[in-house]
């Protein structure tokens, strides 16, 4: 465990002292009242089980539950022996009374909208449904969802979750390795896919990605492939006559797999076999719906599992409090499926509140910078909730783009993903919510599924730069290293005292990862977020960024050791050291020391050119095998790297180096201190 945290967040931090009082009027428009607050937050604290028992009563159930928590830490089960159906959740239960309001409004890079009614959605996921099942997939086999964000990918998550099927959503921008690898580790048996999706103007072909991966993932029987151009039409026959255009001849097999295409196959679907087929599987509260990956401290990224029952408790409850989210509400996230933000509060949450959830392909600045601000505009989006990094480069472009939108619409704003600096937040604040809406500053991740500390709009007075106080529900610390609470006013590490339902259960094929990773560090089942954090004297959490060697870039999350690896597996790479650097727009910025093998680094020996086309062919390398998100900024060619006496990169110098350009830190355990000397004089 690092034990700094990166001085750069704590500085801007340390010095902010703006509050911004909680409005009295929105406090008595979400219908919640002080008292029932008040309620929720003694016995969030005092006795958290019941708290979420209530949460957990808001969702249908099949049967209930006879335990509410069973926990032999790490292992936490919540509302045992209750049954439940996670589409169910989210859809049938909606159609008596909401059956014909909006569910999903999506819109296309290239502008095309279309709008699915909850009733259109259900029908869409019965058949999806069959279809899956006639694959001969059973409950609690793996899906692999490798999708465009289009109304499809989330017909295709909630199909699993009726069949009782475990989906694995893997974002889009990854390329055909780390696709594979976790198809692999998942050992899903189909993979859900498109021929491309949107992104500036150009088509991000998803499908290519899959006919690389597949040649390496036997388990994989089945692919459906969407074809992009139908996007957002139904598949019931008659709007498939809308300008189907001519049709591209798409492959009847990738890998050992047969593809399916979407909209030929769920067309098949019969009447009789929707009724028949398309039902909702009962599982248990504790069954896996799903499964998604994200970067730890080793190379390989760790699947984490999560729960149906508290899984949807957790979702729900939050996505209500934090957002307030109404049925009236158009509410906005603009994350990807293909990270727990878009699974918690694009799909799971909001539309187990019955909620208008709209949606958007493509890149916020295409064609024009004021893209999302269009958007919002014309589509009365209500709740807006982005990542910082979007703030910050919306900022840099100035106030007029979104001066020229009427953004009377929004009413909540919300932030997630990383610290936001108190410049973006008062930004947001002024410009985009007109000074008028709450920000929600939301900390969590993709282990705790919901969030877990954020301002209730309304209700909590909020400072720029903080996520103020833990939700209900969660007994959230900070403390020092020998797990001792630290006093108000002082920094530690961030951790949760006790179980809370949305937890993830375990990581996929390795439970032991998961014990050391999480409840190793802190005695007594006590969960270690990774992250560092402060507590004001007013009792504010304010969160200061990982103590691990995982990075934050643009909101996403990676790991050095990953990016080291994919360096490595390039044949000239002897050895490579990956380090973070505060970058102004994306948070963290990628910075690799990299030791070539003794042959290549003779060729490159003081010839500039090759060199700089040398580190665009590595960089180019990285995002082959991870994807563009982890396209290193810098890549810095050295003879040696700085080690201890025993052999382990010194990544603190390396990280002060890449950051400040000189290292003035302890280098007493360094083993050759004219490594550094050559670093700081950029000598190869
Ligand atoms: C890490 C989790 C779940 C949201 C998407 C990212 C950082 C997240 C905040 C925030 C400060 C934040 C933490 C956390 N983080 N939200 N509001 N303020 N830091 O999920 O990929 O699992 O990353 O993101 O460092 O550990 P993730």
């Amino acid at each position: 465990m690092r034990t700094t945290v990166p001085r750069s967040n704590i500085d801007v931090h340390l010095k902010e002292t703006r509050l911004f009082k909680p409005d009295r009027a929105f406090s008595k428009a979400t219908g919640l009242d002080l008292k029932t607050y008040k309620k929720w937050l003694r016995s969030g604290k005092a006795t958290p089980e019941k708290y979420w028992e209530a949460a957990a009563q808001e969702l249908t159930w099949h049967k209930k539950w006879k335990k509410t928590l069973k926990w032999t830490p790490p292992h936490a089960q919540w509302f045992v022996g209750g049954k439940l159906n996670g589409a169910e959740n989210c859809l049938d239960r909606h159609l008596p009374l909401h059956g014909n309001k909006a569910a999903l409004v999506w819109e296309g890079e290239p502008g095309e909208v279309f709008t699915w009614t909850y009733r259109q959605l259900h029908r869409e996921v019965e058949k999806f449904t069959a279809l899956l099942r006639n694959t001969g997939l059973k409950p609690g086999d793996r899906v692999a969802i490798y999708m465009p964000l289009v109304m499809e990918s989330i017909v295709a998550m909630l199909a699993c979750a009726r069949g009782g099927f475990t989906h694995t959503v893997i974002f889009g921008g990854f390329g055909a390795e780390a696709l594979k690898d976790r198809i692999n580790d998942a050992a899903a048996k189909v993979v859900v896919t498109a021929d491309y999706g949107w992104r500036k103007g150009l088509q991000v072909k998803l499908r290519e990605q899959v006919d690389a991966a597949l040649k390496n993932c036997p388990t994989v029987e089945h692919v459906v492939l969407l074809e992009r151009a139908f996007s957002g039409r139904m598949t019931d026959g008659f709007s498939e006559s809308l300008g189907r255009g001519t049709r591209v001849s798409q492959p009847k097999h990738l890998g050992r797999a047969t593809v399916l295409l979407w909209h030929d196959a769920l067309a098949a679907v019969s009447e009789t076999q929707r009724k028949n087929f398309g039902g909702i599987e009962s599982v248990d509260a504790e069954h896996p719906l799903f499964i998604l990956y994200t970067s730890g401290t080793t190379g390989k990224p760790k699947g984490l599992v999560h729960s149906t029952g508290g899984y949807l408790a957790g979702a729900l409850r939050t996505a209500k409090i934090v957002f307030d989210l109404k049925l009236t509400d158009v509410y906005w996230c603009t994350a990807d499926i293909g990270w727990i933000t878009g699974h918690s509060y694009v799909v799971y949450g909001p539309l187990a509140a019955a909620g208008t959830v709209f949606l958007y392909e493509g890149a916020p600045t295409h064609p024009t910078p004021d893209r999302f601000w269009n958007m919002i505009a014309r589509h009365r989006v209500s709740i807006f909730y982005t990542a910082p990094t979007a703030i910050r480069s919306f900022m840099r472009l100035g106030n007029e783009l979104p001066k020229k939108h009427d953004l009377s619409s929004l009413r909540v704003l919300g932030s997630v993903g990383e610290p936001i600096n108190p410049e973006a937040w008062m930004w947001y604040h002024d410009i985009i919510g007109g000074g008028r809406c709450p920000i929600v500053d939301t900390y969590w991740q993709t282990e705790t599924g919901a969030i877990v500390i954020s301002p209730l709009p309304g209700f909590i007075a909020t400072k720029p730069g903080s996520a103020t106080r833990p939700l209900p529900g969660y007994d959230v610390d900070v403390v020092d290293k020998a797990g001792k609470s630290v006093k108000n006013g002082t920094g530690g590490y961030l951790v949760i005292r006790k179980p809370w339902p949305s937890m993830a259960r375990t990581i996929h094929g390795d439970p032991e990862r998961f014990k050391k990773q999480y409840f190793s560090e802190f005695k007594g089942g006590v969960y270690f977020t990774g992250d560092g954090a402060r507590r004001d004297r007013d009792g504010y959490i304010w969160c200061l960024g990982r103590v691990d060697d995982v990075l934050n870039v643009s909101g996403h999350r990676l790991g050095t050791m990953e990016v080291e690896s994919a360096l490595v597996s390039h044949p000239a790479v002897a050895e490579a050291a990956v380090v973070g650097r505060p970058d102004e727009l994306k948070g963290q910025g990628i910075v690799a020391f990299v030791t070539l093998k003794a042959s290549h680094a003779a060729q490159l020996r003081g010839n500039l050119s090759e060199k700089a086309q040398f580190e665009s062919l590595l960089k180019g390398h990285v995002v082959k095998q991870i994807g563009a998100l982890a396209r290193p900024d810098e890549i810095r060619f050295t003879k040696n790297l700085p080690k201890t006496r025993s052999g382990k990169i010194m990544r603190r110098l390396l990280r002060e180096l890449a950051t400040n350009g000189t290292v003035q830190g302890d280098t007493t355990t360094l083993e050759d201190l004219s490594v550094i000397a050559a670093l700081q004089k950029d000598e190869e």
